[in-house]
């Protein structure tokens, strides 16, 4: 597993806003934007592209474009905040939805949607998601994406525990396991004994959308 801490002022700044208790909603979700932006672009820097003549209005010359189509794929709920950064970079991209709850006793995930594409391969897939915790959400899903052809997927997380990193690395095909990258704003301590991380931001999701 690649993993790659994004360390960049303006990473760090929006990081801090996002994990501030007093962050009401209608600020947590252009800062969760900005830092998804500056995420994605992180993540992104390996995408295969191939060259393309390009005409100025003063000559030709070489230009680039994407080799293939990327996938990306937010986890909901939480990962639908991350979306809109990550569409905005990949105007092109076909978008997969996973849908998963937690079960507030095991913490297991399970599955209430799964619209994704029958046959990735080729493509390169960015699994959106802000909380890599017990890395279980992220294993369902990297699992479903695998099994529909995605090699070299880029987990996309906020924040991520230890304890999910160590679970991806050990709970996927070796093979599978080498290709993968995380990409994240900060590794934290640890996950508390209900399963959010330490010190965390809290549950990303009610952050996002609220909670009545
Ligand atoms: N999901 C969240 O939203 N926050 C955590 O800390 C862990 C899982």
């Amino acid at each position: 597993m690649h993993l790659h801490v994004v360390d960049h002022p303006l990473a760090a700044m929006a990081l801090t806003v996002l994990r501030d208790e007093r962050t009401p909603r209608d600020r947590f979700r252009p800062a969760l934007h900005d830092l998804a932006t500056m995420l994605v672009y992180e993540a992104t820097r390996a995408l295969p592209v191939m060259p393309v003549t390009v005409t100025t209005p003063l000559a030709t010359t070489a230009g680039t474009r994407l080799a293939a189509e990327p996938v990306v794929a937010p986890v909901l709920r939480a990962g639908l905040g991350m979306l809109p950064a990550a569409l905005a970079l990949l105007p092109t991209a076909h978008t997969a939805f996973i849908g998963l709850a937690r079960d507030e006793t095991t913490h297991q995930p399970t599955a209430y949607l799964e619209s994704v594409p029958d046959d990735l391969a080729g493509h390169p897939v960015f699994l959106l998601d802000p909380m890599l915790a017990t890395g279980g959400s992220a294993l369902h899903c990297l699992r479903l994406l695998l099994d529909r052809g995605a090699r070299g997927i880029t987990v996309v997380a906020v924040v991520a525990a230890p304890e999910g990193l160590v679970a991806l690395e050990s709970g996927l095909p070796a093979d599978a396991a080498a290709e993968l990258t995380v990409v994240a704003a900060a590794v934290d301590e640890r996950l508390n004994d209900t399963a959010y991380i330490v010190p965390g931001l809290g549950d990303a999701g009610d952050r996002i959308f609220g909670l009545m």
